[in-house]
């Protein structure tokens, strides 16, 4: 017995050292991944043999980095890789592989080209599609991606590379496919992160230059909107993008991003805050115009004044300073000078973006919403553009979408958009005025839902080099006639290239817009930034004022402009008026009075200029400043002055009567090479002769307004000098006889 159980210790013994170098054996070969790596297919051979062609897009065989008209194809494996860019991005063909077994737990690739569901590498089980993957980026570098085949092992596959997409981006590139029991790539799909939330903000690291990347909210696991593009830091942080969070205490938050890479610092460095400073003191903040605490900015929308308050809505992108994800951000104000933000007033949703539209006061609840619901007509930006509502009964503090959107779908016109809508008393009916691709098309409702077609205007009229958007139709009078202004915005296709806003002046009849016969096109301002502007709705008849405002900036460069954490403002608020410049009428604008009125802050009036600068102190630009005066020319073929510093950076103006243009250089008014289109061409306005003109330029810290003889002439420009332009310079020279006088200095703020 005893022996018995000395031996079977001895062989336990035994078997333990035996088991033990077993296990370890076991668990060693798993953990070196002792099954290589097998190669499907890296293209080395220089040939197509192991899969069957079709179509012309693959070639014949194998191509050697880039093919004719190609961008540099670079991070492929070897010598050859496919690619499907033979004859360039519109042909079309497919390479299927011959079967093979899955003997791995991955199958690893490197893929670039574009990002179209129609060019893909697939991986099919018999019929069955187990994966289908495209590029993640548009991009001639390759990038390593991976599969998940492990519940596939010992099945028989195949393999199909396709390109059934023509057009740009319609082209993709494959090599280096490989069977694997490591995962290789560090691009993660649909990766989630969430948050407890007990603080006010999710702060996400922005960087401007980065690729967009989809991400979802959800809120205790239920999706909150549609996913928002952001621009995730990859190498940098530029500034963070604040994500309000303080309703969601208490909750779950989750954030789902479409596209990940392990390491992004876009992601890694995600925090939760409770504060967000949304000063930020940046050189180009403007001091007394409108621009959004945060993010991205362009057209005003939905103007109207209600209950003693102005409403500027404005294309918004709260995800970043560049275009993208379009909501209709919001503020207020009582004067048109001081804005208060109010919280985003529309979002994005299933029928698309909300690009730009109007707003009007339903006094008499033709709609049924309520009587003086304000109602917002903006564009459901989808595949296909379309016109929705959604109305409010709180003062535009809140908005509801009208549950039948769109109210006016989509005729298959590519550009349909940017609806305004006004009362038309004489007929109690609404019009709509809508940008139509090259024309302006106006509809007719009686409750603000159901539209009717009335007439188009546009056709051999005006200025079509780009497209037509953000129509505008409103009287003005005229020494007591009523005369039909018709605004409508091109881009590009403006008088100095990029976009503008050209205007037509004519007859209204609640059906048909008739213009008068005017050298067109005509715009209400040949300075380089002011588009996309519109009036606002519903002034007071006591008042009776036209009150205009456009988006400050330019899509030649919008997005490059030298800010950081918000981009672009609007011009001044503008009252319009028709004017003769002494050969016809024109559109005259001109700041409202309220943006002069604070006379406190005049300093200096002098009765005639002697020398050829006049200072302009810090705290004037500062505090924003506009300065006025009037030169007379006795003679004098023209004259020129400019804003300048101490550097040398200025911006100047020169007026040719012989030429008959006002030009506008700002070629060397600061930081100029963010975009090659910004310093360029010289800024011309036409110019009728007249033997004196009066000049009122209103000076922020990135724009420039200048309006001549009451705003018959105006130029806006943005500048960004890099110290502040402290003086104003007149060119006296050989000029004796220029006098200018009359000059008047004041602070906009104090
Ligand atoms: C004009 C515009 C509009 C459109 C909006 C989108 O600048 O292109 O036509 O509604 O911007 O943000």
């Amino acid at each position: 017995g005893r022996m018995f159980l000395i031996k079977t210790i001895k062989l336990l013994l035994l078997m333990r050292k035996f088991l033990f170098y077993y296990f370890l054996s076991l668990l060693v070969l798993s953990s070196c991944h002792s099954e290589e790596d097998l190669m499907i297919e890296n293209f080395e051979s220089g040939s197509f043999e192991n899969w069957t062609t079709e179509g012309e897009a693959f070639g014949q065989a194998p191509a050697q980095g880039s093919l004719a008209g190609e961008q540099e194809v670079v991070g492929f494996a070897g010598k050859y890789l496919a690619n499907s860019f033979h004859n360039g991005d519109d042909s079309r063909g497919t390479l299927t592989s011959k079967p093979f077994r899955i003997e791995r737990d991955f199958i690893n690739f490197l893929i670039g080209g574009g990002t179209s569901s129609d060019t893909y590498i697939e991986l099919l089980i018999g019929e069955q599609s187990i994966y289908k993957t495209h590029s993640p980026v548009e991009s001639e570098t390759l990038q390593l991606m991976s599969w998940d085949v492990k519940a596939y092992r010992n099945q028989q596959a195949v393999l199909r590379i396709a390109d059934n997409q023509r057009g740009s981006w319609g082209h993709i590139l494959i090599d280096a496919i490989e069977q694997s029991n490591q995962y290789k790539s560090n691009l993660m799909e649909n990766y989630t992160l969430t948050y407890d939330i007990s603080q006010k903000y999710l702060l996400l690291p922005i960087e401007d230059n980065a690729p967009e990347t989809k991400v979802q909210l959800l809120v205790d696991g239920k999706q909150v909107g549609v996913p928002m593009d952001i621009r995730l830091a990859k190498t940098h942080i530029q500034y963070w993008l604040p994500i309000p969070v303080a309703h969601y205490q208490g909750k779950k938050v989750s954030l789902i991003f479409s596209q990940a890479k392990k390491g992004d610092i876009g992601i890694s460095q995600i925090k939760t805050s409770d504060v967000f400073d949304y000063t930020y003191n940046e050189t180009y903040r403007p001091s007394f115009h409108f621009s959004p605490e945060y993010g991205w900015m362009n057209d005003p929308n939905g103007m109207v004044y209600h209950n003693g308050e102005y409403h500027l809505f404005y294309q918004y992108n709260p995800f970043g300073a560049r275009w993208g994800n379009m909501h209709w951000g919001h503020a207020i104000s009582e004067d048109l000078v001081h804005w208060n933000h109010l919280p985003v007033a529309i979002s994005p949703d299933g029928l698309g973006a909300i690009f730009s539209g109007s707003a009007v006061v339903d006094k008499d609840n033709t709609a049924g919403f309520g009587k003086n619901a304000i109602i917002a007509f903006y564009t459901s930006a989808g595949e296909q553009q379309a016109q929705s509502i959604a109305y409010s009964l709180d003062n535009g503090r809140t908005f509801t979408k009208y549950t039948h959107n769109p109210v006016i779908a989509n005729p298959n016109i590519q550009d349909f958009r940017d609806p305004k809508v006004f009362w038309y008393a004489p007929e109690k009916k609404w019009i709509m005025s809508l940008a139509t691709s090259q024309t302006i098309t106006f509809y007719a409702s009686k409750n603000l839902k159901q539209w009717e077609k009335l007439s188009e205007f546009g056709e051999n009229i005006g200025a079509h080099t780009g497209v037509w958007e953000c129509p505008d139709l409103f009287p003005l009078s005229y020494k007591g006639e009523t005369k039909w202004i018709l605004f409508v915005s091109i881009n590009p296709g403006g008088p100095n290239g990029g976009n503008a806003t050209q205007y037509f002046i004519g007859n209204f009849d609640g059906t048909t817009f008739t213009p008068d016969p005017l050298p067109y096109p005509l715009w209400i301002d040949y300075g380089r930034d002011n588009y996309a502007g519109v009036t606002w709705n519903n002034i007071p008849e006591s008042d009776g004022r036209r009150i205009f405002l456009g988006w400050m900036n330019n899509w030649g460069y919008g997005n490059m402009v030298p800010t950081q954490n918000f981009r672009s403002a609007m011009t001044l608020p503008r009252e319009l008026r028709l004017a003769d410049n002494g050969e016809h009428l024109v559109v005259a604008s001109f700041p409202v009075k309220e943006i002069g009125e604070e006379k406190d802050y005049k300093a200096i009036i002098m009765n005639k200029l002697s020398s050829d600068t006049f200072p302009i102190s810090t705290d004037f630009y500062n505090n924003g400043y506009v300065i006025s005066f009037t030169v007379k020319l006795d003679g004098l073929k023209g004259f020129r002055f400019a804003l300048q510093n101490g550097k040398g950076e200025k911006i100047m103006y020169h007026f040719d009567t012989e030429e008959k243009t006002f030009i506008v250089d700002r070629s060397k008014s600061g930081l100029t090479d963010f975009s090659s289109n910004f310093a360029e061409p010289l800024i011309k306005a036409p110019l009728t002769p007249k033997d004196h003109y009066t000049i009122h330029l209103w000076v922020d810290k990135a724009s420039t307004e200048a309006f001549i003889n009451g705003g018959e002439v105006v130029q806006t420009n943005i500048v960004f000098p890099t110290e502040p332009y402290n003086q104003l310079w007149f060119d006296l020279r050989g000029n004796a006889t220029v006098s200018v006088e009359n000059i008047t200095l004041y602070k906009i703020k104090n």
